[in-house]
Order: C-alpha cells, then structure tokens, then sequence
C-alpha cells in the first residue's frame, strides 16, 4: 500500500482480529509501528509477527479507558519515535441485550470502551499529529454507528458517538487549517474474535450468540477490512465502509430514512438466534 513508508502509526486493539491485520498490513507498507492492547499475550504475538517483518515497533499493555495512562503513552510514543502520524483507535468490545435486561453497568462498560476509549486515543494524541505535520485520526465505529439493531442499544449508542465525535473533528481540522484527516471506519460483520470475546446481558446464551455471529453475520476477513481500511486512508476518505453488507444497509437505511425501524422490527428477529 503506497503512503505509508516512515510513517509512525499507533494501533490500539493490536492483540486481535482488525486491529492485529492493521498493524500487520501497515509494517508491510513501511510504517513504523506503536501497538497496545489488554490482552498482553495476543500483542506480544502481534509484536512477533511485525518484528519478523524488520519494522520497528513499540508493544504496550494500554487499557484504552485509562486517560492517564493513555495521555503519558502518547508522550512515551512521541519520546520513542521523534513523531506520530496517524493513531487508529481500534480497540472495542460488543455486547448484546435488549435495554430492558441490560444493567446500567453494562452499557456504561461499553461506553466506556467503545466511545470514552475513543476519545481519550484522539485527545492523547491529536497534538502530536498536528506537530507531525502530516497527520491521521483513524476511528473504528460500526455499521451499527449507521443504523440501528434490536439488542445492540450500547453498542449502537457508542458507535453513533464515536461516528458524530470524529465526524465533527473531521470539519474542526478543515476550519483550523490543521494539518491533519480524519477518518471515520463503518465494518459490517468481520471474521474476528469479537462475538467470542463479548457478553451478553444476564440470562442470555452468549456461546449461541458468538456461535451464531460467526456462521451467519461475519462475511469479511480481518485483512480485507484492513486493506480496506488503508486504502480509505491513503486517499483520504473521510468515511470508510467495509463489505458489502455495510454497503447494502447503509443504502437502505438512506433511501428508507426513518422507516427503516420499522422493517428492521420485523426483519431483525430472524437475525438474532431464538
Ligand atoms: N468484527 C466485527 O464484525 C466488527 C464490526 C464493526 C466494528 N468492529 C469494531 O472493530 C474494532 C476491532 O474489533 P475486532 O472485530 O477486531 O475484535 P477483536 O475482539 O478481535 O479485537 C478487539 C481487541 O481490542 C482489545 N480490547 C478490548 N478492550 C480493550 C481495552 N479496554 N483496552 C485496550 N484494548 C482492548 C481486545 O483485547 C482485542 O484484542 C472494534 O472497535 C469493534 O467494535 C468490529
């Protein structure tokens, strides 16, 4: 991929699934690599792979909702590298249940990750992709950033957050004249680990749940969607959709406009297992 050679780039969520493939295809591309993640074993396999690719790269334990430790980690990525041009913040968790079964807990857990998560990557970083010169702001939503699913309400409340925080940054950068893009990312279903690592609200089946994420909603792989993924960035999209189920929905949400809840009422139970 062209666009990429000596280029520092932060991977959040680099232990698994987009975030592992990112990283992967952005070494390959020649850029120089800063991953994190919670689950230290899955980086350090990462990390493997990049070292064997001869790129320099810096593996951490970050947890993306500690804000302290995510703003002294931008500090110790501009220190290790002398710059950072791009950070995609990756790192996310899904959870499934209707409102009326899911605690207070468990969508404030997702907010957390999936949006606070977010937030907290940009802050940390944004002065020093400003200082680069030639600066990214990569952030992963969701198809469900776009449109919205019965027992997804936390996940789809912080994917719309995300989409609206970064949509909005995308227009502060063009007024200030800042030398940075902004990229907002809208996967469908990818064959990643993220079903087998979500929970379910209290009472649901979470095994039958992954189980059926995997054979029926994941169609794209984690390296098509990050090809995809940096090919949006190299052009400088402002939005990014991976897959042609992202596509499909996202047209028919368009063209039905509000009336798409109401099809989706019908429609959806068939895509939940009973
Ligand atoms: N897989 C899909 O179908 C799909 C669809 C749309 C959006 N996404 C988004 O893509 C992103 C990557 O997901 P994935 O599918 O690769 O899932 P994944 O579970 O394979 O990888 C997610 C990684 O994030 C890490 N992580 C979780 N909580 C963290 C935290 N608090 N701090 C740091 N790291 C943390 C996990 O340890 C894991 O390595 C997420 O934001 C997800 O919401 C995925």
């Amino acid at each position: 991929m062209q666009g990429f050679a000596g280029k520092v780039a932060v991977v959040t969520g680099a232990g698994s699934g987009i975030g592992q493939a990112l990283a992967i295809e952005l070494a390959r591309s020649g850029a120089q690599l800063a991953i994190s993640d919670v689950d230290t074993e899955g980086l350090a396999q990462t990390e493997r792979r990049l070292t064997e690719l001869g790129v320099r790269v810096k593996a951490d334990r970050l947890d993306v909702t500690e804000r302290e430790a995510f703003l002294a980690y931008a500090e110790e990525v501009k220190e290790h590298f002398g710059k950072v041009n791009q950070i995609y913040n990756n790192a996310g968790i899904a959870f499934s249940g209707d409102v009326e079964i899911s605690s207070f807990k468990d969508i404030e857990r997702v907010m957390d990750v999936d949006f606070w998560g977010v937030v907290n990557g940009t802050k940390a970083f944004l002065p020093h992709l400003i200082e680069s010169g030639d600066g990214h702001v990569i952030n992963i939503s969701s198809l469900f950033g776009l449109l919205s699913v019965p027992g997804q309400a936390a996940y789809n409340a912080a994917k719309f957050a995300v989409r609206g925080f970064t949509e909005a940054l995308n227009q502060e950068m063009a007024i200030a004249k800042h030398p940075v893009k902004v990229t907002t990312v809208h996967p469908g279903g990818i064959k990643t680990a993220i079903a087998r690592n979500a929970t379910v609200a209290e009472g649901l089946d979470a095994a039958s749940m992954a189980e059926f994420f995997d054979r029926r909603l994941a169609s794209t792989t984690a390296e098509e969607a990050a090809r995809v993924i940096l090919n949006g960035v190299s052009k400088n999209r402002a939005r990014v959709l991976i897959g042609n189920d992202a596509r499909v929905l996202d047209l028919l949400v368009r063209i039905l406009g509000s009336r798409y809840q109401r099809l989706f009422s019908f429609a959806m139970p068939k895509f939940r297992p009973s």
